[in-house]
């Protein structure tokens, strides 16, 4: 295969960074090693980018089941490459599920293999860094919360000082987590194909802080919010226009981004390819994301914004 290497849009990028999501490694999947495959594909063309990527960043879902087996293959994907100056993994809801043959918590597994794979020590499931001055925030289910996520007042309070600590900045904020906010993005039609009707209207979401966490983040400019979970693919403008949800979403100046699955099926979208995450670039003047298709390491054609297969922000 004919592989072209990242090359960021325009020169002087501040912050430069591959995101993947719901790469559901699985040793119990029909061909274990094709989601395995998906993944390693990222970190090999992240590894590649013309400029030094500054954080390969996965936005849950690593695994199908949070056990030692999938872990363990999560961690062949990253061994013997170096994709990033830091990996910084989210947890989303299938990292949080063990399973009766392996009672040991799966939260634990998460923290322990983050600090394998990572080469840093969390305390929580949720944590922030500031990485070349920007701050990228994480938000994390605490147990087991079903499909949605269990965040606790602690996590809430302690979200509310990162936003503060953020805002200082001047900069464009970064909020990972693995559940869209409720309703966003076609949720709930978009949790599931087909869709039941009857689902209720929190159905696929982050739970209920959904309005908690959105308004915390409405204080503030230039904040994204990136999401994964519903396994929708990737859409553009074009859905936008058709169906009123899309990829892309912009609310009260709050701009949403909810990842398609790297390595699961995808629905509801214009591309439903695996391998598929985003390049985040920041500049002075703009935050750019660029989906790609990391498997055949080529950015894909599905025109997101003004005529363009990318979504480019102007700082407010
Ligand atoms: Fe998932």
């Amino acid at each position: 295969m004919n592989r072209t290497p990242i090359k960021p849009l325009y020169d002087n990028v501040r912050l430069n960074c591959t995101i993947v999501s719901d790469t559901h490694i699985d040793y119990l999947h029909r061909t274990p090693a094709w989601p395995q495959a998906l993944l390693t594909a990222a970190v090999i063309d992240a590894e590649e980018n013309t400029v030094r990527t500054d954080a390969f960043i996965t936005i849950g879902d690593n695994t199908s089941d949070g056990i030692k087996q999938n872990w363990d293959m999560v961690k062949e994907c990253y061994a013997g490459h170096n994709p990033a100056e830091r990996i910084l993994l989210c947890i989303g809801n299938h990292d949080t599920w063990g399973d009766d043959d392996h009672p040991y918590d799966a939260i634990n597994y998460f923290k322990e293999y983050t600090e394998i794979i990572c080469g840093r020590k969390i305390d929580n499931t949720y944590f922030a860094e500031v990485v070349n001055g920007y701050h990228l925030i994480f938000l994390g289910s605490e147990k087991d919360g079903g499909c949605a996520a269990y965040i606790s007042d602690e996590q809430i309070a302690w979200f509310e000082k990162e936003m503060e600590k953020a805002g200082k900045s001047g900069k464009p904020i970064f909020v990972f987590c693995h559940q869209a906010l409720n309703g966003r993005h076609g949720l709930p039609r978009t949790w599931g194909y087909p869709a039941d009707p009857n689902w209720p209207a929190d159905e696929g979401g982050i739970g209920d802080r959904s309005e908690q966490v959105a308004a915390i983040m409405k204080k503030y400019k230039n904040v994204y919010y990136l999401s994964g979970h519903s396994h929708m693919g990737l859409s553009g403008e074009s859905m936008m226009e058709r169906e009123g949800f899309s990829t892309f979403e912009i609310e009260d100046g709050l701009r949403m981004i909810n990842f398609p699955t790297t390595a699961c099926g995808n629905a509801y979208c214009d591309d439903a390819s695996q391998g598929i995450g985003m390049q985040l670039e920041v500049y002075d003047d703009r935050v750019v994301f660029r989906p790609r298709n990391y498997y055949d390491h080529e950015f894909t054609t599905v025109v997101i914004r003004d005529g363009k297969p990318y979504a480019e922000y102007p700082l407010q």
